[in-house]
């Protein structure tokens, strides 16, 4: 078996998550309402300190319902330019809700209540009116970095001055939460709404939840129905998301150690530069003249799979199926096949020269 570490998607559930979701007790949820699913909206809406909170299949459709309550048709939502909303989840926020993105780039790795200001327009009967900004936390694309709590009080406060909500993707709030040691509804509560993902770090099969106010999960309830995602006996699923969330919070911060034992091998190997890990995701940088495709397809040979991120950069990200023991073997395999790379690169360059 490789050692993926291609996303912490890639997890499959254990035998005790099987059993629970063998024994779930369900229901029709569009009709009458799934119990197990009811008891997973319960719980994520008390651990994120929100009045309510709605299952969706997806990390995906809860961020988009999300946009379709927060964002009118003809207006704009402000985000980081290397959020997932822009970059992988097509051109929903347009398609959706008739709404378009400003990017705004950050001035660090993340997006800055700064950044966000300089980025507002003017008023003016010309420009798209504002309506929503969207933060990330961990930021996916930045290498699982974690936004820090002063800085998520000053993005909120900067949108309040707007007038306009917060909506935080948080597929990945579990790991902020382990890695700053801060309450999930602290976070949280910089946010009005907050999307969180089960079938990533806490390793269920599928789903996702948005939490907000009652009001706004009652129109994001409306919001699933019409993006085709409302659920009969979810409570299947629901109970292997419940299982992840009872069992596989607090373990995080293995996969958090993981990744800073694949950063302390990594870093230099060859010429590469590793963006130093908050969480479970390392970005490496390659040095010139390596490409990703090339590092990726030698380290496959030797049984460890990674991103190709971009055509420089690789992403390897820690999870449930990777124990400390793969992460190091892995991490030595990947140091061997960057700094063979690297040799033949050197030897290629005085050839030329
Ligand atoms: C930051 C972030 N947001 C949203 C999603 C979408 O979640 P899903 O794959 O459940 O649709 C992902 C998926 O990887 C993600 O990394």
């Amino acid at each position: 078996m490789p050692i993926d570490l291609r996303s912490d998607t890639v997890t499959k559930p254990t035998p005790a998550m099987r059993a629970a979701m063998a024994a779930a007790d369900v229901g029709d949820d569009e009709r009458d309402g799934d119990p197990t699913t009811r008891r997973l909206e319960e719980r994520v809406a008390a651990l994120l300190g929100k009045e309510a909170a709605l299952f969706f299949p997806s990390g995906v459709m809860a961020n988009q319902a999300a946009i379709w309550i927060h964002a009118p048709r003809g207006t704009e939502v402000l985000l980081d330019v290397d959020a997932h909303i822009v970059h992988s989840e097509i051109a929903a926020t347009a398609v959706l809700s008739g709404a378009q993105v400003l990017t705004v780039v950050p001035s660090g790795l993340v997006m800055s209540a700064d950044d966000l200001r300089r980025a507002f327009r003017p008023r003016s009967r010309y420009y798209p009116a504002a309506s929503l900004v969207c933060v990330e936390n961990t930021h996916n694309g930045a290498g699982g970095k974690v936004t820090d709590i002063n800085e998520l009080r000053a993005i909120r406060a900067a949108a309040a001055e707007q007038g306009i909500p917060v909506h935080m993707d948080g597929a990945r709030l579990w790991n902020a939460s382990i890695a700053t040691g801060l309450p999930l509804s602290e976070i949280a509560d910089e946010a009005d709404t907050v999307m969180v993902a089960f079938s990533k770090g806490l390793g269920a099969p599928v789903g996702a939840a948005l939490a907000g106010s009652r009001k706004a999960m009652e129109i994001a309830w409306t919001a699933r129905k019409l993006f085709g995602g409302a659920m009969r006996q979810s409570g299947i699923i629901a109970a292997g998301a419940l299982y992840g969330v009872e069992h596989h919070i607090e373990r995080l911060a293995e996969d958090h150690e993981n990744a800073r034992v694949l950063a302390r091998l990594l870093d230099g190997a060859g010429g590469a530069a590793v963006v130093p890990p908050d969480t479970n995701i390392v970005m490496v940088d390659l040095a010139p003249g390596q490409t990703a495709s090339e590092i990726a397809a030698a380290a496959r040979d030797e049984g460890v799979l990674v991103s190709e991120w971009s055509a420089t950069r690789l992403r390897l990200v820690t999870h449930l199926d990777v124990s400390a023991e793969d992460a190091r073997h892995a991490g030595q395999v990947l140091r061997d096949c960057l700094e063979q790379s690297h040799r033949v690169t050197q030897r290629l360059s005085r050839i030329a020269n």
